[in-house]
């Protein structure tokens, strides 16, 4: 059996605190797909297909991960992909709250799909994407903090607002 993961979020942008749970979510996986949800409930900076080419450009040398748009209940994501498991990325309590009640709403949905939460790294402990693009549209340097094929589409986001 190929153990199979997907690891859902919105991914505005991408950061390298994503990135870290990726790249534990692989120790623990053979394959790993990560779902870009179109969330217009969350009205992104980035469109969807521009999440996807950032999330993609990231992970181009990576054959064990796979890089799929959704817009529907993440556990219809988990059947089409033929994954076990929900991969989500726990940063501090504060996460917790949303991350337990997902879980639990998750597994009323459907009972097999288990839900494994990895720890960040603690240097992204403090990272989210709305910091990101909060900082990065007032000039602050958040270069540290995202993986360098982000770089330029923050940039470019940036003139145009
Ligand atoms: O990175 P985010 O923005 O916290 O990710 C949120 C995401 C995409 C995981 C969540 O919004 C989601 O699962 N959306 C799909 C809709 C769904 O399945 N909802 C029921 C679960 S509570």
């Amino acid at each position: 059996m190929v153990r199979r993961a997907v690891y859902p979020g919105t991914f505005d942008p991408i950061t390298l605190g994503h990135v870290d749970v990726v790249m534990r979510g692989l120790k623990l996986v053979d394959e790993l797909v990560i779902g870009v949800a179109e969330n217009p409930g969350k009205g992104p900076m980035f469109d969807l297909d521009t999440r996807l080419n950032m999330v993609r450009a990231v992970f181009v040398a990576q054959p064990r991960v796979k890089v799929v748009a959704f817009k529907g209940l993440l556990v219809d994501l988990a059947h089409e992909q033929q994954a076990q498991a929900v991969l989500r990325g726990l940063r501090a309590a504060s996460d917790f709250e949303y991350e337990f009640q997902m879980a639990a709403m998750n597994r009323r949905l459907d009972a097999e799909i288990e839900s494994v939460f990895v720890m960040a790294r603690e240097d992204y402990t403090f990272v989210s994407s709305r910091f990101i693009r909060e900082i990065s549209a007032m000039g602050g340097d958040v270069k540290a903090l995202i993986p360098e094929v982000v770089i330029p589409y923050l940039e470019a986001a940036n003139r145009a607002n």
